[in-house]
């Protein structure tokens, strides 16, 4: 274990505060007792309150990392005899292909480049071939590449063919602007590690109550996984399983600590972050990959400059206490990805662009140093 805080520019496990993490150590507690319940009441109605969609919308907890949120999403609302359609332009929205197989259900899906967003024309043409999508399942911001997907406008088409959208939105909610509550919309997807700034073990669905209501009627395909079953015994203030105790009193804290903020402001802080990250990477000669129409404010994937390779830059950066990302699959060879999210601040970002600049330096690379 490093002595230093490392800043990390992965995309979640984001860096948090002290007190963040302060909140780890706690008394011990029983997850069946009064003083647990009260504080998974707080965390489920502060993340709904905060999300803009209090009152028509209940946030219900998982134990485990973001994947068993939206696994519990794609396999609980599906019915048995229909079939979802499935938006995929990068890692995440295969990973949306790869649990609509494994619980067999059928599946259309539309694919893109990992630079290219979802046409909403496209999602429109694919409901009315198929009367069988009841559902689209899209992710908001592809962390893949920092490609952002214009879901309002798959919600807006979707609700007037009469289907409803499921969004992962794993790493921007908090971080990008997002109206949960948009018509068409009946569950989004999120973590507690990344732009929320908690740390990792809880995931949660912030599902339209209608459509939590609706799953009473549905067999659930997954026992640990039954969206409908988390959110009654939740609602009843108890826990079909044993919680991350500890993992959920960080997220209260981080809770207390965005509300302090205010989500308008995280998002304008992060924006900031991306502005002053892009500015002084361009000068040392840094090429962003997604097109500027349809980048986040999350994270950046850059071209590796000529002769510059992934693992000696992740190397030299690190030595300065800086961890940057590689990028997935075969991006990894020609591209990295640099994020923003979590506590740092456009001042950090000044710090990471001379990081980059002392790095390449040392590497003998680069055209502008
Ligand atoms: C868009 C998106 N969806 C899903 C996930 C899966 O999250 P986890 O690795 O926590 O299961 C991630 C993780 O980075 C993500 O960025």
């Amino acid at each position: 274990m490093a002595e230093r805080e490392w800043i990390l520019l992965n995309p979640g496990p984001a860096n948090t505060s002290r007190s963040v993490r302060e909140a780890l150590v706690m008394p011990d507690l029983c997850h069946r007792e009064p003083e647990f319940f009260e504080m998974m009441r707080e965390c489920r109605e502060r993340l709904v309150r905060l999300a803009g969609c209090a009152d028509r919308f209940a946030a219900v907890l998982f134990t485990g990392s973001g994947t068993a949120a939206v696994e519990a999403v794609v396999c609980s609302a599906v019915p048995r005899d229909r079939a979802v359609l499935i938006v995929k332009n990068g890692v995440y929205g295969d990973r949306l292909a790869r649990i609509a197989r494994v619980h067999g259900i059928p599946a259309e899906v539309l694919e893109y480049d990992v630079t290219t967003p979802v046409t909403p024309a496209d999602v429109e043409a694919a409901l009315r071939r198929r009367p069988d999508l009841s559902h689209v399942a899209v992710v908001h911001h592809e962390t893949t590449t920092g490609l952002l997907n214009p879901v309002m406008d798959v919600a807006r088409v979707a609700a007037r063919a009469g289907r409803r959208v499921l969004i992962d939105a794993m790493s921007s909610l908090f971080g990008e602007r997002l109206d949960v509550d948009a018509d068409g919309v009946d569950f989004v997807m999120a973590s507690a590690n990344k732009c929320l700034q908690g740390v990792p073990g809880v995931a949660f669905a912030l599902g339209r109550r209608s459509a939590l209501e609706a799953l009473a009627a549905q067999t659930p395909r997954s026992v640990y996984l039954d969206l409908h079953g988390h959110y009654v015994t939740q609602e009843r203030d108890n826990t079909p399983f044993t919680p991350a105790v500890q993992v959920l009193h960080a997220m209260r804290q981080a809770l207390l600590e965005l509300e302090a903020e205010g989500v308008p402001s995280r998002i304008a802080r992060y924006a900031e972050n991306a502005r002053v990250l892009r500015r002084g990477m361009a000068a040392l000669g840094f090429e962003i990959l997604v097109p500027a129409e349809a980048r986040s404010s999350i994270l950046t994937t850059f071209r590796l400059l000529p002769g510059l390779a992934y693992d000696p830059l992740h190397d030299a950066m690190k030595r300065r206490g800086y961890v940057i990302y590689a990028g997935q699959g075969d991006i990894r060879t020609y591209a990295f990805r640099v994020s923003n999210m979590g506590t740092l601040t456009p001042r950090d970002m000044e710090g990471v662009v001379e990081a980059f600049r002392a790095s390449l330096a040392e590497l003998r690379v680069g055209v502008r140093l």
